[in-house]
């Protein structure tokens, strides 16, 4: 963002006025005078005028990317593999909403705001996830998808109801609002059709659309909105 407009923002002056503080070598960037009212300036710099830290109100950014197979969706990985932060160039501080494996494909969220991925990604809210997968020893057989709809008894539990629908005799499209480890995986392979290919295709009310794998977009305010109106109103009591 240019300086002029970062101070306007921020609620020191008006834009023009701004630029004339700035012109006048009133404002500092990282310590240094900047008279250049177009300077572009990032989120962490640190921005003083006439000494004093100029602060913008925080940024909430969201991002949707397309999680390609062989990138993994934490922060920062210890093997060195490539993560999903690092397909956005951004000063931001974003991490992950949730996780997808490795091999998964498909959405997947990044922000900086800690609350918004609480919401998103707590069990008492419900949010739904939509998955395809592409499953093995087709075809796969109304009882087994009548067994994923009613629940199946997984070594950490039974799954909760799910959405569940044949698309072609090895696809099939399950929607679920829990988010545990390997879930959908083995959900699948309980009811003997291990998973080939996993996509997120949804994530509430937000779908992965034409996005190509690898790339992202952030979302709008009312996208951002929609999201959190997704499941259950009452979070954790
Ligand atoms: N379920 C899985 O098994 N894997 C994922 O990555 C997401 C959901």
């Amino acid at each position: 963002m240019r300086l002029a407009k970062f101070l306007a923002t921020a609620g020191v002056a008006s834009r023009r006025a701004s630029e004339q503080l700035i012109s006048a070598g009133r404002v500092t960037v990282d310590g240094v005078t900047v008279t250049d009212p177009a300077r572009d300036v990032e989120p962490l710099n640190a921005v003083a005028f006439d000494g004093e830290p100029v602060r913008q109100a925080p940024i909430r950014a969201v991002y949707a990317v397309h999680k390609p197979a062989g990138v993994v969706s934490t922060a920062d990985d210890p093997q060195g593999r490539p993560t999903v932060v690092s397909l956005i160039p951004s000063a931001l501080r974003l991490y992950p909403v949730g996780r997808l494996d490795i091999d998964t494909t498909g959405l997947i969220l990044l922000t900086n705001d800690g609350e918004l991925a609480h919401r998103l990604t707590h069990p008492s809210f419900e949010v739904p996830k939509q998955y395809l997968a592409v499953v093995t020893r087709p075809p796969v057989r109304d009882a087994a998808l009548r067994a994923l709809r009613r629940g199946v008894e997984l070594d950490d539990g039974q799954t909760a109801p799910a959405r569940v629908r044949r698309l072609a005799p090895d696809t099939i499209e399950l929607t679920i609002h829990e988010g545990r480890k390997r879930q959908v995986k083995r959900m699948c392979e309980h009811v003997g059709h291990p998973v080939r290919r996993l996509v997120r295709v949804a994530f509430g009310e937000l779908e992965l659309g034409d996005l190509a794998p690898g790339a992202y977009r952030q979302l709008t305010a009312a996208e951002v909105d929609k999201l959190t109106s997704s499941g259950r109103a009452a979070g954790p009591v």
